[in-house]
């Protein structure tokens, strides 16, 4: 049995959690592969809200295996602190519903400041989310890094932490005019919680491999969105792992051949939260009005959520990227009551006109996005239960990005809660 997929075709925050919590009746097994938590995923389940950063959205479904693969970075004391918010939730974390990759890294205390200082301090911030990804990913990449099977091990693990800090206290001192850290200091602050998941970790790529065989079936839950990809996205404003669909095989451990339906998650308008290009940004009453109306700001930071129009180029290369079987679009009840709504259907720069989005920073920075407009509607259509139900400019919005991006749209999503989901087979 093929795995299937649950990606952000954006620049993140387009409804993932909510859609992966809808599905997760239908698998067995949810897995997250990129991304630390710089993710927030924000669910409603019969009026109550749950915020996850790090750990699957299919944990509210009971019965379910949630697991965190090695391609994920995960900060111990800040998923200690999640899952304890979660069992106050009446939600319980258990070594049947959550495992942790042995070799997933660990996000310590001098990634996050090390990116807090760079985005304080650097003439070039991206506008991380300062919870220490990209410093983290670094290490790994560089072969500094701490695993968590790593910490199991005191004085493996001191040696470890005294080599990734051998530079780092350097550029601490010297650059930013901060403290070193003290390799003991770290390890004894880390280490009381690494205690308390040590009986979660587990080999995940193993796990996955034994529930194919089983005919087991199992969600990848992807964090953040295409546009934030460390290969393809708005390099160098975007997050530092694979956000699309080839990051699974690694990420997750499974052959890219055990991957079959990949559901793109697109919000029916774009969001984008800190700096880079945004070519349909709205900087007057309707982005402020959407961003008002569809409470964009972001769960991870708070920071209000750039808005615009939904761009069609993007989307197309997401297809293209992620190899997207079908589309859940999301928030379409935000757009109620707006009289004209837009689609980006392509960008000129410097006269010519692009159906794909061009490469390189400058030109991007540059581009004019071309619009088709459609009639607005005025009803609220947050019950609608069936696709029939909503309005025909509604329908023909609707229809016309399917169309465009030549994807079946699957499910349209009119609200935040687990049940405000339309099924629609196109
Ligand atoms: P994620 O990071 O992709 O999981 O998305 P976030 O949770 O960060 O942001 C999406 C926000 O929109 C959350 O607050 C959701 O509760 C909310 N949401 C999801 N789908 C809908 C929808 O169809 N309509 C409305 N109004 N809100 C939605
Ligand atoms: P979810 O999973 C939206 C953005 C940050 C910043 C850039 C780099 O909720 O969709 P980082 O901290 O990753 O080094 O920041 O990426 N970013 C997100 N934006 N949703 C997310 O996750 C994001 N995770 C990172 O705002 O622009
Ligand atoms: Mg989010």
């Amino acid at each position: 049995m093929q795995a299937s997929v649950v990606i952000g075709a954006q620049w993140g925050d387009e409804g993932k959690g909510k859609l992966v919590d809808s599905l997760a009746k239908e698998f067995d097994i949810i897995v997250r592969f990129n991304g630390g938590n710089n993710a927030g995923h924000t669910i409603h389940v019969n009026s109550i809200k749950y915020v996850l950063h790090t750990i699957p959205s299919g944990i509210l479904c009971e019965g379910k295996r949630c697991l965190i693969g090695n391609g994920v970075v995960f900060n111990p004391i800040t998923l200690c602190e999640e899952i304890d918010t979660l069992q106050k939730q009446g939600i319980s974390i258990t070594k049947e519903n959550f495992g942790i990759s042995y070799n997933a890294h660990v996000i310590m205390p001098y990634h996050i400041k090390l990116d807090i200082l760079r985005e304080s301090q650097s003439a070039n911030k991206i506008g991380t989310t300062k919870r220490g990804i990209g410093p983290c990913y670094e290490d790994k990449v560089a072969r500094i890094g701490i695993r968590a099977c790593d910490l199991g091990n005191e004085v493996y693990a001191k040696e470890r932490i005294e080599n990734a800090l051998k530079e780092k206290n350097i550029l601490f001192t010297t650059l930013y005019s901060d403290q070193a850290f003290v390799v003991d200091d770290v390890y004894d602050y880390i280490a009381p919680f690494m205690k308390r998941l040590e009986p979660f970790l587990c080999s995940v790529s193993d796990e996955l491999a034994n529930a194919q065989k089983e005919g087991k079936k199992i969600l990848f839950e992807g964090a953040q969105g295409t546009g934030l990809d460390i290969d393809y996205g708005t390099y160098p404003f975007v997050t530092s792992s694979s956000t699309v669909t080839g990051g699974i095989a690694t990420g997750g451990g499974i052959a890219p051949s055990a991957i079959g339906n990949v559901i793109a998650i697109v919000k029916a308008y774009t969001t984008r939260v800190g700096g880079g290009p945004f070519p349909t940004e709205l900087l007057d009453d309707i982005g402020e009005f959407i961003q008002k109306k569809g409470q964009e700001f972001g769960s991870t930071t708070g920071r209000n959520r750039r808005c615009g129009w939904l761009d069609g180029v993007m989307l197309k290369e997401a297809v293209q990227l992620n190899g997207i079987t079908h589309i859940a679009l999301t928030k379409l009840d935000v757009l109620s009551s707006l009289p004209v709504i837009k689609l980006c259907v392509g960008y000129k720069v410097n006269g010519s006109e692009y159906t794909l989005s061009p490469h390189t920073l400058p030109s991007f920075d540059k581009v004019t996005p071309i619009y088709e407009e459609f009639p607005g509607w005025t009803e609220d259509i947050s019950s609608c239960k069936r696709y029939e139900d909503l309005p025909i400019n509604a329908r023909n919005f609707v229809n016309r990005i399917s169309e465009f991006v030549n994807i079946p749209i699957l499910y349209i999503s009119v609200g935040p809660d687990r049940e405000q989901t339309i099924q629609h087979v196109s």
